[in-house]
């Protein structure tokens, strides 16, 4: 067994439904503005899955798009991580749901809790496996169908959150390439914070937890606010400092899709000019663990992202959960 490749990035695709709910629609369902959620979150729409549309309905095409990229086939898969904190079911996992529509079947399949850190964390398992030689292709995709445990009726939570899926492939790559860089990190102390209280064996569900209207996300948004300035900062600050790299070497930043509002305070924070700062929270709203790999693959299908780029990465969410990575990016020679 070979040990200490780099692994990096070789194919992405996202995913999105075609239903568009806009701010104007939303004035309609709870007392809200268009001007107000543009103000405070910089969104301005967001997908929407339909009825009877599950994650694995996102996460499946997205796959297709990376593999398709990459140039590889779904019987190369060695593992598919899906971080997701709304997948189809409770259990069997979404990614062997998403194993079994791609054909994938030689290979381990798993899905990853960590709220909007999800793709992040995912990756930075995929490169563990690739790096050390176990295995040579990883799949890891970020995917959420939020729209299904946000309450339409709370104004607070329900103009923030979108429906999606992102996907990349992890393989060996150049040296001096792929995963230059990271950091995960959690604070169990800060559970209240952003949560889905019931379904789960803390709180199982019954007639109770449904009137109490426990089975959707319940969120303290001004200190998670607080808490999301503050440690995307300190997370690319350390991951940069890990990498042996400083803001300047940056060439993208590509932050997990909350709030403008927080990803402008870490941009800031670390000098980083606005065209080196990838935005699509305006269009897509806060798709969670599907956010960073959906950007991932717009910059990239877009051309923005070229052979040798550093591209910074940072996520955070319920848990509390945080993770950040920086890439060199060895797509477009
Ligand atoms: N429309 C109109 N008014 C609203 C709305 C709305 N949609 N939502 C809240 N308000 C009102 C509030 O009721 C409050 O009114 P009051 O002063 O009469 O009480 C007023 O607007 C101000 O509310 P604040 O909470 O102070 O607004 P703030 O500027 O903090 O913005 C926001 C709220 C956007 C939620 C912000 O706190 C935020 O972005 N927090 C972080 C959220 C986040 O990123 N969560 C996801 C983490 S990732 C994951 O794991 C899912």
């Amino acid at each position: 067994m070979r040990t200490h490749r780099a692994a990096g990035i070789v194919g992405t695709g996202l995913s999105v439904p075609e239903r568009v709910l806009t701010n104007f629609d939303l004035e309609r369902m709870v007392d809200t503005s268009d001007e107000w959620i543009r103000t405070r979150t910089g969104i301005q729409e967001r997908r929407i899955v339909q009825p009877g549309q599950a994650a694995s309905d996102l996460a499946t095409p997205a796959a297709q798009k990376a593999l398709e990229e990459a140039g590889v086939t779904p019987d190369e898969i060695d593992l598919i991580i899906v971080g997701t904190i709304t997948g189809d079911m409770i259990f069997p996992s979404t990614a062997c749901r998403v194993q079994r529509r791609l054909g994938a079947r030689q290979c381990g399949a798993m899905d990853l809790s960590a709220a909007c850190a999800g793709f992040i964390y995912g990756l930075v398992v995929a490169a563990q496996f690739v790096s050390n030689g176990t295995f040579d292709t990883v799949l890891v995709i970020g995917v959420e169908c939020l729209s299904t445990i946000v309450d339409w009726t709370d104004r607070n939570t329900c103009v923030l959150f979108g429906d999606g899926a992102g996907a990349v492939v992890v393989r060996p790559v150049e040296p001096g390439f792929g995963l230059l860089g990271f950091h995960l990190g959690a604070d169990g102390q800060g559970e209240d914070l952003l949560k889905v209280e019931a379904g789960g064996s803390y709180r199982p569900t019954s007639l109770e937890t449904v009137l109490r209207r426990q089975h959707y996300i319940q969120m303290a948004g001004q200190e998670v606010f607080k808490f999301a300035v503050r440690i995307q900062g300190e997370t690319c600050e350390r991951v940069l400092q890990q990498a042996g790299l400083s803001s300047e070497d940056i060439d993208w930043f590509i932050p997990h899709q909350a709030n403008v509002r927080i990803i402008e305070a870490a941009a800031r924070r670390l000098g980083l000019p606005p065209e080196k700062v990838f935005l699509n929270v305006d269009r897509y709203g806060n798709t969670s663990a599907a956010s960073i790999p959906i950007a991932l693959a717009e910059a990239q299908q877009e051309g923005r992202l070229r052979y040798g780029d550093h591209i910074l990465m940072v996520g955070f969410g319920g848990g509390l959960t945080w993770g950040g990575a920086v890439v060199r990016w060895s797509l477009g020679k």
